[in-house]
């Protein structure tokens, strides 16, 4: 495999029924303690992120999302947005909820983060069935605004999610 996909498989450890019985947690932390991987699955980021066209702001999702999209932003001379779990954020906000794989809840963004047709890339560590994804992207359609692209470092493709993503669909940098 491409170094980073192996860099992926040798530091993001599977966790078996956790939270819950049946799903398999992908952890990601041993990846993020590591300063080489960190650095080039950030870069790897980077550069799918680049493909995606000119982009107004970099959107991350509460938590996980939160490591990986201020660094993204940082290098495409973007903003970054966060996408919270509900009643987190102080201002005016969008709301919209969402089915996880476990559980069901609600995201929300503030009202005046983007501007009518800006182009945002969304950013996320796990796309598993897209609910959450596509939470995002209702956020921003809410907006008024357009999702450029869907970039997390790991897809579960048995789940689903990609086909949730239209038109521009999801992109990892490892598939399991
Ligand atoms: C996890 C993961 C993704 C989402 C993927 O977040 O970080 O955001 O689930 O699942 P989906 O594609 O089925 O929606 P979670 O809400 O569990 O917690 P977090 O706050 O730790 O990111
Ligand atoms: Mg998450």
């Amino acid at each position: 495999p491409a170094p980073v996909s192996a860099l992926i498989d040798r530091l993001v450890r599977p966790i078996e029924d956790w939270p819950v019985p049946g799903v398999t947690f992908r952890d990601i932390t041993p990846l993020l303690a590591d300063p080489e991987a960190l650095r080039l699955v950030v870069d790897a980021l980077v550069d799918v992120a680049r493909t995606t066209g000119p982009i107004d702001a970099v959107l991350g999702i509460e938590a996980r999302g939160f490591i990986f999209a201020p660094a993204i932003a940082l290098e495409l001379n973007a903003g970054f947005v966060p996408i919270r779990k509900a009643g987190k954020l102080p201002s005016t906000s969008f709301t919209t909820s969402y089915d996880l794989e476990y559980g069901s809840a609600e995201l929300e963004m503030h009202r005046d983060a983007l501007q009518p047709g800006d182009r945002v890339l969304v950013v996320d560590d796990v796309l598993a069935t897209g609910g959450t994804m596509l939470a995002a992207a209702d956020l921003v359609q809410q907006a008024g605004a357009q999702v450029a692209g869907n970039i997390v470092l790991i897809e579960i493709q048995a789940l689903g999610g990609q086909e949730k993503l239209h038109p521009v669909g999801g992109s990892a940098l490892r598939t399991y």
